[in-house]
């Protein structure tokens, strides 16, 4: 279990409103109460924030608005002390445009820099080099009057792509690896692999004229000169002390897509997230049964990544609730990540419940002088609700995003003290998780529900005893025949291990679930 931690958002340790490294490490304690084993902290690095932090101006240093270098020592160590790794955002697709790198090499067409990034000359009509589209919008080119030529971007202007062919930049990325694992780091989240490389023929896109074309193109993404990159930067993982890993911001079209991403031999991303799943917004148990089907068949054996929220998606409490079953829906989307096997990420508060901020609370937020626009991701970045009071319990001062309306009663706090809370239902799961060989590395057993609307599968030890995962996705009671046993044989001895329906009885066979309702039921096969 993974969990990702935004640090501007999570804990305020001097009350300026902005969360920071010792906020981190002041909330360990609960962290390693959940049963965390790592943790992923996005960027904290010295940037001018055009994308917050993604924009890396340093990338061994600590903004002072995180804490120094001391704190991150700190961080790591206590950390360790707690059985929980931690995991450095590794934004390696494109830098800041203020860091020293790109300043000189804008600086002149022989700059020894120059090839560190990605430049073009002009089309002929002077226009940009190709049509392309960045995913922020707009042109993936910008004019460099001084220079007369154009570097790419797939992202924002002020994040120029960084040139992998170049073998210098490589090196000096290698010794940012380095850098960290010699500072307690566990391993990288990569951030934006697919787009290492673009294809140096430069073909137009062929779909800009029908209107915005933008993300995962076979021109601009998981293009093959990546794998002996990511092959380096997995050998540097492994030669490092405490089985540190590579974590994939790694979307792809197609489940085989994703396979390759693992690496032919199992040699590149050690986990890379499962974004077939976790940009799933609809609770639709035929697409579900078959991206968990798929994530068990088609990997070749290695361990899928299940997540749903991050600091890019709305939070799953927004995206999933139909506004009538919330609780029972958080409680099903909780539990099919948590059980489904392989590796599943958290992102802070989705073990409350949080929301998303809506537009009312973001009505008011100032902008102050960096931040000139709000970003359209601002809702699932709010600050962590710690307590019901003023702050939430995040910070003493003025946050920089508002803590949620919400928090005066969805609060870490007030839910450690209800054990009916989706906090306790997430400490069950991780408990359930860790303790019961068949959650924690058992086989993936597919089964067919007889009922369109509800996902059910197995878990199953090498000893036989296994866990039934029933999830209901629909507003309605569903009746189900469950068949795909092995051997046809249906488990007879059932036990109720966890239920959001207070009256859940066993049956292995033709269970009745209530309105979007979650059951797991240990079993024996003989
Ligand atoms: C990744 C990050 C996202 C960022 C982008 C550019 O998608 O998760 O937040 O904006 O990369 O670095
Ligand atoms: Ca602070």
């Amino acid at each position: 279990m993974i969990y990702e931690i935004y640090p501007r958002s999570f804990q305020d340790s001097n009350g300026d409103g902005i969360g920071d490294l010792k906020g981190i490490t002041q909330r360990l304690d609960y962290l390693q109460s959940l049963g965390i084993d790592a943790i992923w902290v996005t960027p904290f690095f010295p940037s001018p924030n055009a994308d917050f932090g993604y924009d890396v101006a340093d990338y061994t240093g600590v903004a002072p608005e995180y804490g120094t270098m001391a704190d991150w020592d700190e961080l790591t160590r206590q950390a360790r002390k707690r059985g929980i790794r931690v995991l450095v955002d590794f934004v390696l697709n494109h830098s800041s445009d203020q860091h020293p790198w790109f300043k000189e090499a804008r600086a002149s067409r022989t700059n020894p820099k120059r090839d560190w990034y990605v430049w073009h000359d002009p089309a002929p009509n002077g226009g940009p080099p190709t049509n392309w589209e960045s995913i922020f919008g707009g042109s993936t080119w910008e004019y460099d009057a001084a220079t007369k030529q154009y570097y790419y971007h797939i992202f924002l202007k002020q994040q120029p792509d960084l040139n992998w062919a170049n073998p210098g930049l490589q090196k000096a990325m290698h010794d940012v690896m380095r850098f960290w694992l010699a500072h307690g780091a566990s391993g990288f989240r990569l951030d934006a692999t697919p787009y290492l490389f673009e294809d140096p023929t430069w073909p137009n896109d062929p779909d800009v004229k029908g209107g915005p074309s933008v993300g995962l193109k076979p021109y601009n993404s998981g293009r093959e000169e990546s794998h002996a990159i990511l092959r380096e930067m997995r050998r540097i993982v492994d030669a490092a002390p405490g089985q540190a890993i590579l974590l994939g911001e790694s979307s792809t079209p197609t489940i085989d897509d994703l396979a390759k991403v693992y690496g032919s031999k199992a040699d590149e991303i050690n986990l890379p997230m499962n974004f077939l799943y976790g940009n799933l917004t609809h609770l639709d148990a035929k697409v579900f049964k078959r991206q968990l089907d798929d994530a068990h068949s088609r990997l070749r054996g290695q361990p899928p990544v299940f997540f749903f929220s991050s600091h890019d998606h709305s939070r799953q409490w927004t995206a999933f609730g139909d506004g009538v079953h919330d609780d029972a829906i958080a409680r099903l989307t909780a539990a099919m990540t948590l059980t489904a096997g392989g590796t599943a990420l958290m992102y802070y508060g989705e073990e409350i419940g949080m929301a998303d901020l809506t537009a009312a609370e973001l009505k008011d937020v100032p902008l102050g002088p960096k931040r000139v626009v709000a970003d359209k991701r601002d809702p699932e970045r709010s600050p962590m609700q710690w307590t019901g009071t003023a702050g939430g319990g995040f910070t003493t001062g003025s946050p920089w995003l508002p803590v949620a309306q919400a928090a005066a009663t969805t609060n870490v706090a007030a839910q450690s003290a209800d054990p009916h809370s989706i906090l306790n239902w997430y400490r069950q799961l991780l408990t359930l998780r860790r303790d019961l060989p068949a959650l924690r590395e058992g086989s993936y057993v597919p089964l067919e529900s007889g009922n369109a609307d509800v996902v059910a599968f197995a878990r199953l030890d090498r000893s036989g005893q296994g866990v039934l995962v029933l999830l209901n996705m629909s507003a309605a009671q569903q009746r189900l025949a469950i068949s795909g046993w092995a051997g046809g044989h249906v488990p007879s001895d059932g036990r109720v291990l966890l239920t959001s329906q207070p009256d859940a009885t066993v049956d292995l066979a033709n269970p009745v679930l209530a309105p979007f309702a979650t059951r797991l039921v240990a079993f024996r096969v003989r």
